[in-house]
């Protein structure tokens, strides 16, 4: 067996209960640099939750030791105090990950995973007043997050990201759906009442077609999984899409990286051919997520 047949072999075992998942992608991605690598790589993850991104890449590829292991931060005590028992070689920080003294104090790294985190920082700028996300506020503070976090980054070193992105279709345009069960639109119904960090504007036609925005459809198509789970209460409070992709190469180009891989990721695909029939020619279901790979060049 060659190594790539080894690794393969490797995470399709050990990622079997991610599937369905975009981010089991994230850490096929991950685990390619890190072989790639002279050394076993130090990571940054920020915003690691209970670590099943960072640990399962330390697990399997190593990490430097002491001054120089890898580090993940999270500002969710709980979710770090299940990370700290399961993977005692990482160095776990429980903190805001968009503090600079928090950064500066932790040297450089190889690579710096930000996978569904970014995407909170937007979140964040939820402004009771509005009633909704503000979003000049939020785009600012995540830029400033991001150009905080890059510098963490060596020279040669890479950054991974993951999250929600705006379709490539101006975001305003109209487009004519129709649920094929009862069901389903009695879940966007409730979606659209619930979803709190935008209002949902829709219109529901005589023939029971919805006519709505692709940025709304884009935010049905990627919460409504979600919906009548555990973690809706916490879902529905949180935007995935910040940037579109120009707006998102645009943040990276700004600090110093060069963009190598930019992929749009729809793991429910077949799932929505299924549930949901789009009347508007020209329109497809928006992508679920977007990984990108960048190289810090600058
Ligand atoms: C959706 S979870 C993703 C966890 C992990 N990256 C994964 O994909 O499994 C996002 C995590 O980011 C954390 N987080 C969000 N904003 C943060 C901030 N400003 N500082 C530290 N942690 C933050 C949350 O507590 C949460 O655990």
């Amino acid at each position: 067996m060659n190594t790539d047949s080894f690794w393969n072999f490797y995470w399709e075992t050990r990622l079997q209960y991610l599937q369905g998942q975009g981010k089991g992608e994230v850490i096929l991605q991950a685990s390619r640099f890190i072989r790639d690598a002279i050394t076993p790589a130090r990571i940054l993850e920020a915003g690691c939750g209970e670590a099943q991104i960072i640990g399962s890449l330390v697990d399997a590829h190593g990490s430097p030791s002491g001054e120089q292991a890898s580090v993940g931060i999270d500002r969710d005590l709980a979710a770090l105090a299940i990370a700290r028992k399961k993977y005692p070689s990482i160095r776990f920080l429980a903190g805001d990950f968009t503090v600079t003294d928090l950064l500066q104090s932790l040297g450089k790294f190889d690579l710096l995973l930000l996978v569904n985190a970014l995407h909170h920082v937007f979140s964040d700028a939820y402004d009771p007043t509005l009633g909704e996300i503000d979003v000049p506020k939020g785009k600012a503070n995540l830029l400033t997050s991001f150009t905080k976090l890059s510098q963490a980054v060596k020279t040669g070193g890479y950054v991974i990201l993951f999250d929600g992105l705006e379709a490539n279709i101006p975001p305003d345009k109209p487009v004519q759906i129709q649920f094929q069960t009862p069901d389903a639109l009695e879940k966007f119904q409730t979606f659209a009442r619930e979803y709190n960090p935008f209002h949902i504007q829709y219109q529901l036609n005589t023939d029971d077609s919805i006519s709505l925005s692709m940025r709304d459809f884009t935010r049905y198509i990627t919460k409504i999984i979600f919906l009548g789970k555990p973690l809706w209460d916490r879902e529905r409070q949180e935007s995935y899409q910040y940037f579109n992709e120009s707006e998102m190469r645009e943040m990276l180009t700004q600090n110093g990286f060069d963009v190598q891989e930019f992929q749009l990721l729809s793991v429910d695909y077949d799932h929505w051919l299924q549930e949901v029939r789009i009347f508007t020619p020209g329109i497809d279901f928006p992508p679920e997520h977007v990984l990108i790979t960048a190289q810090k060049t600058g």
